[in-house]
């Protein structure tokens, strides 16, 4: 599936465009180093770092889960967009590590933001699902039938690792990121998209659960693997993963009418440092286009992609018009790359931020209320039976 705006539209009056107004990142407290690992597996910093680029990763503890940091990760994106979560059409969290297959880790997040106006699903595309996401909202934005979105990228990859495969346990983190995406007149925003599968590839990289096959006999899922834990064909998904990446920006880029030339910053998933050095010689862009964390978080499937935009624009690594290619790729298998053209004046720059950030808290707390409210009914009810 290819999108594009078509940037030749922008002279019509009607013409709507869909813009990042706001932006969050959550991480766990606990850090886990290299050494950590090698504590108890037969590894070693120096092995790891020279392999992939990473150092350490972020662990969650028990009372965090996806939906916790997603949730704070959101509350930050709606800080600084300075709206209200009941300005929200839509929630969007690209999972792989969702508590639940439903209720959905966004329903979860819409009840806690108080976002009473916004329709909430989950979204499976493993690393790439913030990229489908984003489309998708924006999409539903250019078309007029929302006017903002949040989309959330999201996971506890700790819960799904074996940590005794070193093959595997190396590479994961925690962590969750979030953007909000608003209708604007202002050209520019999501230019174009390009979303691809290919299923033939499905055992390279899975996490096996129990779905709609009765499994409860079964020792293992369908490629032989352990239910629930995530199995990896390493030395294939690179390959893959270093193909993809190049050839998607290129395909985006020629929606956009963009130049490859003209991409002012790369931030792609953030797996391997290698793949992205891989894919930056491909392509012929400098790598220090390429925005990279991996060093700082390991791979935080569908996380990693807004939690490196955050950390570009910490770094101000981003500027009004620039043009930025997204890119994601992993299990399905499944990749997607965008192209945005950054810039559309913030909310707050026009109105006090005052009043809302206050009418935000109201939200949160209303919410909560909301929610000890329920919990005392089903109590009262339950114990009157
Ligand atoms: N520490 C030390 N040695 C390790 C190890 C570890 N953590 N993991 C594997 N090894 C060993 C292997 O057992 C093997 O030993 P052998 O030669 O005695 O059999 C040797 O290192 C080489 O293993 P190999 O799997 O060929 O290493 P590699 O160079 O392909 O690197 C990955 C492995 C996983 C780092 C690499 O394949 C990779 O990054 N793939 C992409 C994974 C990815 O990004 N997935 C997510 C995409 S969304």
């Amino acid at each position: 599936m290819a999108q594009s705006s078509s940037p030749g539209a922008e002279a019509t009056a009607a013409a709507r465009f869909a813009h990042v107004i706001g932006w969050g990142k959550a991480v766990p407290e606990k850090v886990m180093t290299n050494d950590d690992i090698a504590a108890f597996v037969e590894t070693n910093d120096d092995w790891i770092f020279t392999r992939t680029g990473i150092r350490q990763r972020y662990i969650a503890h028990e009372a965090e889960s996806t939906a916790t940091l997603a949730y704070n990760a959101a509350r930050q994106a709606l800080e600084v967009a300075d709206i209200l979560p009941t300005d929200l059409d839509l929630i969007i969290v690209a999972t792989s590590t969702a508590e639940n297959i439903f209720p959905s880790t966004a329903s979860q997040v819409q009840d806690w933001l108080n976002a009473s106006e916004a329709g909430a699903f989950d979204l499976s595309a493993a690393c790439s699902g913030f990229v489908y996401g984003l489309q998708l909202a924006a999409d539903s934005i250019r078309a007029g039938s929302i006017n903002a979105a949040l989309v959330i990228g999201a996971e506890t990859m700790s819960r799904i690792i074996d940590w005794t495969d070193r093959s595997t346990c190396i590479l994961f983190g925690d962590g969750a990121g979030a953007v909000i995406l608003r209708a604007s007149d202002a050209p520019g925003g999501v230019l174009s998209s390009v979303l691809r599968s290919d299923g033939a590839g499905a055992d390279l990289l899975a996490i096996p659960s129990v779905g709609s096959i009765d499994a409860k006999d079964s020792p293992a899922g369908a490629n032989g693997n352990q239910f629930y834990k995530i199995s990896m064909a390493g030395g294939e998904v690179f390959k893959f993963a270093t193909r993809v990446v190049s050839e998607s920006i290129e395909q985006a880029c020629r929606l956009a009418q963009v130049k490859v030339e003209d991409i002012d910053l790369v931030i792609p998933h953030q797996a391997n440092r290698r793949i992205l050095q891989a894919a930056a010689r491909k392509l012929g862009i400098d790598i220090t286009k390429f925005m990279s964390n991996v060093e700082h978080y390991g791979n935080t499937s569908a996380a990693s992609i807004p939690i490196a935009l955050c950390e570009a624009i910490e770094q101000r690594r981003i500027n009004n018009r620039d043009h930025i290619a997204l890119v994601g790729f992993g299990g399905g298998l499944a990749w997607a790359s965008m192209i945005i053209r950054w810039g559309v004046p913030k909310p707050s720059e026009q109105h006090g931020s005052l009043i809302k950030r206050q009418q935000r808290h109201v939200q949160y707390r209303i919410a909560r209320l909301r929610r000890l409210r329920r919990r005392v009914a089903r109590r009262l009810q339950s114990s009157s039976f």
